[in-house]
């Protein structure tokens, strides 16, 4: 059974989508820590961060792995093939450079595929942009979270200053302004919400809240639909459209 948590950079997701996942006792895939260290792999080796073709062929050249730090229960280090990503998909520069890289639909190709066979079997809490929409289109449970700008750039704020890094909420909100540009007006696989989506504007909620809200709903779709087990042998990939149909 799958979970998709969509929605606009700084709306909450990633928080959300990791409680929701153990609370329900799932795995958690974070598709933007994938776009993030292929970004970051490419800069590192002078890759045109344009050049889509480029790109693909060279994520196509690597897995992308998720591993636990001792006695997590979540993973949270990132490797593109064998280098560890972890500590540099979060900075802004990373932030700027990983819209345009997103946005590449050759790239996009390969992340898909990379996306359903991390996902294929089991329960999967999963976030992204495209979730619902392209990459698991007929998961059980699809969450679409909003939240207004202002909203997201002062979590951003606070998120990065907890973290330790440099951030100023001007620069944050305007950074924030240009992504959801961008990902909502990129060709392929563009920032939408599912037909079949809840759609849920977190501005005046607290994260508990949303998580609550979430797991209640999703608890439902679990014993309603999938029976008992969520499914968890069912192989999430089953009926869907070839790999390439949405991004040649
Ligand atoms: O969620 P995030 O900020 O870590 O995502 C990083 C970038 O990747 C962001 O520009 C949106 C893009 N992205 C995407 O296009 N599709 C996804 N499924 C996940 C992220």
């Amino acid at each position: 059974m799958i979970i998709a948590i969509d929605g606009p950079a700084g709306s909450g997701k990633s928080s959300v989508a990791k409680t929701v996942a153990l609370r329900m006792g799932f795995h958690y895939l974070d598709t933007g820590a994938m776009y993030r260290a292929v970004a970051v792999a490419a800069m590192r080796r002078g890759i045109d961060l344009s050049d889509g073709v480029a790109l693909r062929d060279f994520s196509k050249s690597r897995r992308i792995r998720f591993a636990y730090e001792k006695g997590e229960v979540l993973p949270s280090r990132v490797f593109f093939g064998d280098e560890e990503m972890t500590d540099f998909i979060r900075t802004p520069e990373v932030d700027r450079a990983v819209s345009p890289v997103s946005g590449c639909p050759e790239l996009r190709g390969d992340m898909l595929e990379k996306q359903r066979m991390l996902g294929a079997v089991g329960n999967y809490v999963v976030e992204g942009r495209d979730i619902g929409t392209v990459v698991f289109p007929n998961a059980a449970l699809k969450v679409f979270l909003t939240a207004c700008v202002e909203e997201r750039a002062r979590r951003r704020t606070l998120q990065n200053e907890r973290r330790g890094i440099d951030s100023d909420y001007e620069s944050i909100l305007q950074a924030l302004k240009d992504r959801d540009n961008f990902d909502m007006n990129r060709d392929v696989a563009p920032l939408a919400v599912a037909e079949d989506a809840l759609e849920l504007d977190t501005t005046d909620m607290s994260e508990e809240e949303v998580v609550d809200y979430i797991v209640k709903l999703a608890q439902r779709v679990r014993d309603e639909v999938c029976g008992a087990d969520g499914g968890a042998g069912d192989d999430n990939t089953a009926g869907l459209p070839e790999i390439g149909d949405e991004c040649a």
